[in-house]
């Protein structure tokens, strides 16, 4: 964070399922030369675990030119923040926005007090945004309300915080960016602000955004469809394709590329 703050630079932070993505990511923003972090769901977490995506991570960082951070994004609970710091996570999110506003303190600052005593850095969020994070999803549209901003970033110590302001998850609902929120919200928050669902946001309002505070923007449809569209595209030219090895290294090229530009444009 320190490393982008100080260069003005904004952050991607691409979702991981699997090995193929985790090397992708790291590939891309190698391939830009610019930092960002490979963050995993609790979500995602089902079919894998901490210590796998830590070691994938590891693996794919050996070579890399650039800082690249392991993020968990959306942690459901304070057993997955504990058991991915424990993995050498480098980043967290516990996010507990479903919750009442004096629930969601409760909850955040217990994670932070864990991660904090192993300087890990806490993302927590503020509103709820509407939309599907994969199979998960969420009809609530409640922006986050800046009169809270300042007592919940306070009370629960976070370190970056996660704003609603007409973003959405997923692509089947189109995001309407409330800018003029956003500078609403930087203006009162003492830490730097995150946007969920960059995925279908027009690149000009992500660089707009950057006046304003934010620091990191989190992209996970735009690369899983660039995943599943290599291998949908080759099953349908020959329902015989079986070829998963080779599908999977066009499919680690295809969503490289992706991350590629994206880091790229959203830091031009
Ligand atoms: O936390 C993950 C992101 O918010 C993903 O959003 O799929 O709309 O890019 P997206
Ligand atoms: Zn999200």
């Amino acid at each position: 964070m320190k490393y982008a703050e100080t260069r003005g630079l904004m952050l991607p932070a691409f979702n991981t399922t699997n090995m193929e993505m985790t090397y992708a990511i790291a590939k891309g923003l190698n391939m830009a030369g610019l930092p960002g972090y490979i963050q995993i769901s609790s979500n995602n977490l089902r079919l894998s675990n901490p210590q796998v995506i830590t070691y994938l991570t590891e693996d794919a960082l050996k070579d890399s030119d650039v800082p690249i951070g392991l993020h968990l994004d959306h942690g459901k609970s304070y057993e997955d923040v504990k058991a991915c710091v424990n993995a050498g996570f480098t980043s967290i999110m516990i996010d507990a926005s479903h919750l009442p506003f004096g629930e969601n303190i409760k909850e955040v600052r217990r994670a932070v007090q864990y991660c904090h005593f192993y300087g890990v850095p806490v993302e927590a969020e503020l509103g709820a945004l509407q939309g599907k994070e994969e199979d998960i999803v969420n009809e609530a549209d409640c922006k986050t309300d800046p009169d809270m901003v300042l007592d919940f970033v306070t009370q629960t110590g976070c370190d970056l915080l996660a704003v609603s302001i007409g973003n959405v998850h997923g692509l089947d609902i189109e995001p309407k960016v409330d800018l003029p929120l956003l500078k609403t919200i930087s203006e009162i928050s003492p830490v730097p602000l995150v946007m969920h669902g960059g995925s279908g946001i027009p690149f000009d309002i992500i660089q707009k955004a950057r006046q304003y505070h934010l620091l990191k923007v989190n992209y996970g449809s735009d690369l899983r469809k660039e995943f599943v569209s290599t291998f949908g595209r080759a099953y349908e030219a020959n329902h015989n394709t079986a070829s998963v090895i080779e599908l999977s290294i066009e499919a680690v090229e295809n969503v490289s590329r992706k991350a590629a530009e994206l880091v790229t444009v959203i830091n031009s």
